[in-house]
Parts: structure tokens; sequence; C-alpha cells
């Protein structure tokens, strides 16, 4: 591996370019499996349950490590642009994903492993329709995904750390309790992008060592049956680390928003003092707002229960408060021109408010007896991953394409994408909501009616969106191809 450090964005661009389009390219594919498994709940096409929940293991953690790969690339750039970063070390997490990424491929694909991303203890090993090897190769595919990110945390930690001043910099503590002596020194608190990365490194370190730690634990009762293991500390402990990693996207890929939007609106994001300290809210209460998952095991302390509430609220409200008013603010008046990168980032803010709303209702205990496993589960968590984590870094792609090309796409184009995006994405999630709130459980290959016919018209939702999909790409490599003609990019 190169010793070089490389400080100039070209390398930050290859690398945030790299993830990116490695995280779309699997996003594109799940998309495929996900409108075949909406078409078979919908009695459309004949698909065995067995292999549903195949493709459903594939679809869920292939989504979620999609969306992860696209947004630790982003946040790789942003970081990159204020501390000389090694790119080494960028491919080499990358090379753990890719491997990830093909043992779980393999793992479901021949070997039908079907338990999905829970692997709740002992579901899968005991009483499977698939052969025990594919058990391992799901879980070793698991634990090298971890590895890799576990690789970039410690990578983005070191140098933020080193380049801030340590935790008190990073997370601006001075700047907070202190801010007239700190201002007055002429010191400025690290920029709102690098929040996003530094509650990333922590807070993914930490689920990462969770989620390691039972995935080893799992593989070594692979290898040695005998070895038994307590099954409500692994679901705490893979819950603690899935909750985490998909959160998390949700704070990789806001980073685009604090960079994007600025760049779009002429206009700076400053970090503020709320800022700073809803930022600490998501540091301290992602990692434990994971509880939620748990509200139905009895045998879980009860006390955690009220914690998993109270922690879903403090780490998703705050910060989701903060960031959009801020967001909106800088385009209030702003004379920004809309453009599908534009255009994106703001619909990925509404996106994220909707989901997060559905999600912390969800997290509620008395709605949640109602609502638990119930369709309205991916409604929300589909809401903020499509309409935001995915907006967001598409937005910021676009942004990038438009200010190199120094041209926007035609006002048509701009219909066209958003009517597929927003409106087939709508009719796709609408059906989850109301289905859920009807009481249809989710992780069903064949669903109680009236699920069949939300299914059917979520599948139409989910094709006009995939319409959306591959126009913005078409645009995106439109506007990647042609050349900058304007004075001032
Ligand atoms: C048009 C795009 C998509 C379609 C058609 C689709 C379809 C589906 C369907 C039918 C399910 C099963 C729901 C159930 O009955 O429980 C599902 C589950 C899931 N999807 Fe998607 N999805 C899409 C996009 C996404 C995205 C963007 C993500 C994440 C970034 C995602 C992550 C997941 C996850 C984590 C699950 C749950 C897996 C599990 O239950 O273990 N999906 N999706």
């Amino acid at each position: 591996m190169s010793q070089t450090n490389i400080a100039d964005t070209s390398a930050g661009k290859r690398v945030m370019w790299t993830y990116m389009l490695t995280g779309l390219g699997i996003f594109f594919l799940m998309v495929l499996v996900g409108i075949a498994m909406r078409a078979a709940q919908a009695g459309w096409i004949g698909i065995d349950p067995g292999t549903f929940y195949s493709l459903l293991s594939l679809h869920g953690i292939g989504m979620i490590t999609a969306m992860a790969i696209a947004g630790l690339g982003i946040l790789w750039y942003f970081v990159s642009r204020y501390t000389p970063l090694n790119q080494g070390v960028a491919f080499l997490a990358y090379g753990f994903f890719l491997a990830g990424v093909a043992s779980v491929i393999i793992s479901v694909i021949p070997g039908h492993y079907g338990a999905l991303w829970t692997a709740l203890y002992p579901l899968p090993f005991t009483g499977t329709y698939w052969p025990n090897w594919a058990t391992g190769a799901w879980l070793i595919g698991n634990s090298l995904v971890m590895i890799g990110f576990m690789i970039w945390c410690a990578q983005i930690l070191g140098a933020l750390l080193a380049r801030f001043g340590g935790v008190r910099g990073i997370l601006a503590i001075d700047y907070v309790f202190k801010n007239r002596e700190f201002t007055q020194s002429g010191k400025e608190p690290p920029p709102p992008e690098m929040f996003a990365a530094a509650i990333t490194a922590i807070d993914g370190f930490i689920g990462g060592t969770a989620g390691l730690l039972v995935v080893v634990a799992l593989i070594v009762h692979w290898i040695d049956p005998s070895v038994a293991i307590d099954p409500l500390w692994a679901k705490n402990l893979i819950y603690q680390f899935g909750h985490t990693f998909a959160n998390l996207t949700m704070y990789m890929a806001v980073a685009g928003v604090y960079v994007g939007l600025p760049m779009c609106t002429k206009r700076a994001y400053h970090t503020s003092i709320p800022l700073a300290i809803a930022w600490w809210g998501t540091l301290t209460f992602v990692i434990i707002a994971y509880f939620h998952h748990l509200y139905m095991d009895f045998a879980q302390l009860q006390f955690v229960q009220y914690v998993g509430e109270i922690s879903s609220y403090l780490a998703a409200i705050p910060v989701v408060v903060v960031t959009v008013f801020g967001g909106v603010m800088l385009v209030h008046r702003s004379g920004m021109k809309w453009s599908v990168g534009s255009m994106f980032l703001f619909a990925g803010m509404i996106g994220w408010v909707v989901g997060g709303l559905g999600a912390v209702l969800d997290a509620t205990i008395p709605i949640n007896i109602e609502l638990h496993n119930t369709l309205w589960v991916p409604a929300h968590f589909h809401t903020y991953l499509l309409e935001g984590v995915l907006l967001f870094i598409m937005g910021w792609a676009f942004v990038n394409l438009e200010q190199r090309a120094g041209s926007a796409s035609s006002l048509l184009t701009r219909w066209l994408i958003g009517t597929g995006m927003f409106g087939g994405g709508a009719l796709f999630l609408l059906p989850f909501y109301i289905a859920g709130a009807d009481g249809v459980p989710r992780r069903y290959a064949t669903e109680p009616t009236p699920g069949p016919y939300y299914a059917g018209v979520a599948t139409v939702g989910a094709a006009i969106l995939l319409l959306g999909f591959l126009l913005a790409i078409i645009e995106a490599v439109r506007l990647a191809r042609s050349k900058n003609t304007s004075v001032a990019a």
C-alpha cells in the first residue's frame, strides 16, 4: 500500500466516485429484487416462499450496504479536503466491502440463505432449507463488511482528531461552552459536514465492535455447534449494529446537504451552537435507540425499553430540526436556480422528516404495540432511505456534475425525473403505510388481505420510480460528458 499522503481533491474525488458509483450500482440491482418481491406479494409473479426470503435477505442487507458505501465515499472526500488522507486505506476498506458483498451474494444465490440480516440465533442454524455452508458464507460476508467499515472509521477518526484538536475540537466543546473566548481568539469550529464524519466514525466504531463481536460468536457456533450462545445477548448486539449502521447512512449522506446546498445557493452553511448540540444528541443516542427493536422481548430489562423510546426521539429530532431549518433558511430568498441536484437535496430533507416522523411514532411504546412488525416499519425506513438518503447522495452527485458542466437540466427533464422519483416513490411508499396501519404483517411472502391489493399499487409505483431513476442516470451521463461552456463554473 502506498504510504503517500494525499491532500489534493483529485484523489479524494477518485475515492468518492468509486464508492458512490459502486453504491448506486448495487442500489440499482437491489431495486430489481425489491420490485420482484413486491410483485410476488401482489400475486403477479410466482416466487416460492424460500426464494422470497433469500431475496429479502439479499435486498435488505444489500440496500443498506449500498447506501453506506456511497455515503462513506462522500464523507471520505469531505474529510480529505481538510486533512491529507491515504487513499490506499480507503481502497483497502473498499476491498473488504466488495469481498463481503460477494460472499453474501454467494450465500444467497447458489446457497439460498434466507434468515435475513437479523440472522436471529438460533434461526440460521436449525431447520434451515439451505445448506450449512450458506450460513457460514453469510456470516463471513457480514464480518468482512464490518471490518471494511471499521477500517474506514479508524482512518477518519484518527484524521479528524489530529486535524481538529482531539475530541474537544471535533465535537466543538469549547465553541459551545466557552464561545466568547473561542471566537475572540480567532478560532473556528469544525464545518457541519465534519460533525457528520465524526459521529459516523465514533458511533460506527462502537456499532462495528458490537457487530463483529456477535458475528464472530455466530461463526464460532457455526464451526462448533456445541458452543451455545445466549439468544437475547445475540439479538441485542445484532440490533445494536444493524440499527446503528442503517441509521448512520442518513448521517453520512446528510453531509451532502451541508456542502451541496451552499454550492447551489451561494451561501455558507455555518456551524452553530444548536447544530453542534444536536449532533451531540445523535452521537449519544443513536447507539442506544436500538432498544426500540426489542419492545416485544419480555426477557429484556424493563428499564431499557424506556431508554429505547427516549433515545429514539433524542437521536433524530434535534439534528433533523436544526439541519432542515438551516437548509430551508439557506434556500429562502437566495435566488437559487432549481436543478436536479438542488431539487434532490431539498426533497431529501422532506423525505427525512416524513420517514423520521413515521419512525419515532413507531418507536413510541403504546403505538408500537399496534404497529410492531407490520408494513408500517418498511414504510418509514423506505421513506427516509429512498426519499432521503438516496436523494442526498444523488443530489450531491448532480450538484458536482452540474458545476462541472456549468449547466443544469431542462425544465422538462427535471419534471420527468421528479415525477418518477417523487411521484413513483409516493405511490410505492403509501401502500406500505396504509397496509401497515391496517395490520398487514411485514416479511410475509404471501400477505393476508388487503396486502396483495396494496402490493399491486406499490409495484406500479416502484416501476415508475425505477424509470425516474434510469432517466436521472441518463441525464447524469449527459452532464458528465458535456463540456463546460460557462466562464464561471
Ligand atoms: C423501489 C425501490 C424498492 C423496492 C421496490 C423495495 C421493496 C421491498 C420489499 C417488497 C420489501 C419487503 C417488505 C416486507 O414485506 O417486509 C423490502 C424490505 C426491505 N427493504 Fe426495500 N425496496 C426498495 C428500496 C429500498 C431501499 C432504498 C432500501 C435501503 C436503502 C431498502 C431496504 C430494505 C430493507 C432493509 C428491508 C427489510 C429487510 C428485512 O425485512 O430484513 N429498500 N423492500
